[in-house]
């Protein structure tokens, strides 16, 4: 019997072994994933790279309940953190404890995460308060998509490194288990890393954090453009592109299926 890792467990990791994180949104990637990474999560990026959306604002509290579930299924030991999508925490707090509350329920996930703008660490503290554990996501945050234009990476000018650095300091002291930083430069990351008593995931943050996360689609190289930030692992979208041509050659000249692929009867018929 695996033992499943929790909150405690990460934030006992803060300046140990770093914490090695992917996302995760079906079932079979997940049971593939789960024995070799201490946190999964089902990321409102699944908009994007799952559903096809421009950016995560459309993800709705279905969708993540509905992939939240799928990855539960697969798997055993990785702590699961859903992320909370566009909408569904910055209008209150009591707004944001109804729906992390369902999360919670309905998926059995270990914890959720937000993107802590100004507003939301005194969210943060009052989920945690009623025994919610909640990991923090600062510097680059896709749901401020439309106010910034576009995604860009943070903490370019002095003014934009200080209000990265408020906003992580306040996540952390509003009792999240964990911070991501994305898309910051080397500096910062290893300030805050430094400055906070929580662990620090990176994703375009530099190897300076306490752990690191990427888009599993990303490293499985699925796509056609990734980020600088990202390495590759493999090459899913050659394999599959590799795949479906084969198939589509053989079904039209008749080569699949073959007879070792065909039911027969036992009686001639
Ligand atoms: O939605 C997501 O995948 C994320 C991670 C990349 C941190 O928020
Ligand atoms: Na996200």
């Amino acid at each position: 019997p695996v033992k499943r890792l929790h909150a405690p467990d990460i934030l006992a990791r803060k300046g140990g072994e770093p914490i090695v994180c992917l996302t995760a949104y079906d079932a079979p990637t997940a049971e593939l994933l789960d024995s070799h990474c201490d946190l999964l999560l089902v990321g409102d990026s699944v908009g994007m790279v799952v559903h096809g959306l421009p950016n995560t604002v459309g993800v709705t509290l279905d969708m993540m309940i509905l992939h939240g579930q799928a990855v539960m299924r697969g798997a055993r030991q990785a702590m699961v953190v859903i992320d909370m999508p566009f909408g569904s925490y910055e209008g209150g707090k009591e707004l944001a404890y109804q729906n992390c509350a369902r999360v919670m329920k309905e998926t059995g996930a270990q914890g959720v995460k937000l993107e802590s703008g100004p507003t939301v660490p005194q969210t943060i503290e009052y989920l945690v308060q009623r025994g919610i554990p909640v990991m923090g996501h600062v510097g680059l945050r896709p749901q401020a998509v439309l106010n910034e234009g576009g995604f860009k990476a943070k903490g370019k000018t002095e003014d934009e490194r200080l209000r990265v650095m408020s906003e992580a300091e306040a996540t952390a002291d509003a009792g999240a288990f964990a911070v991501v930083i994305e898309g910051v430069a080397e500096g910062l990351a290893a300030e805050i890393t430094l400055a906070i008593d929580k662990p620090t995931i990176g994703i375009g943050a530099s190897a300076a954090c306490d752990g690191q996360i990427l888009v599993v689609n990303d490293m499985l190289g699925m796509f056609d453009w990734s980020p600088k930030f990202v390495r590759r692992y493999a090459d899913l979208r050659g394999e599959i592109t590799r795949a479906a041509k084969s198939y589509a050659e053989d079904v039209r000249a008749r080569r699949f299926p073959a007879q070792v692929e065909t039911y027969f009867s036992k009686k001639p018929v």
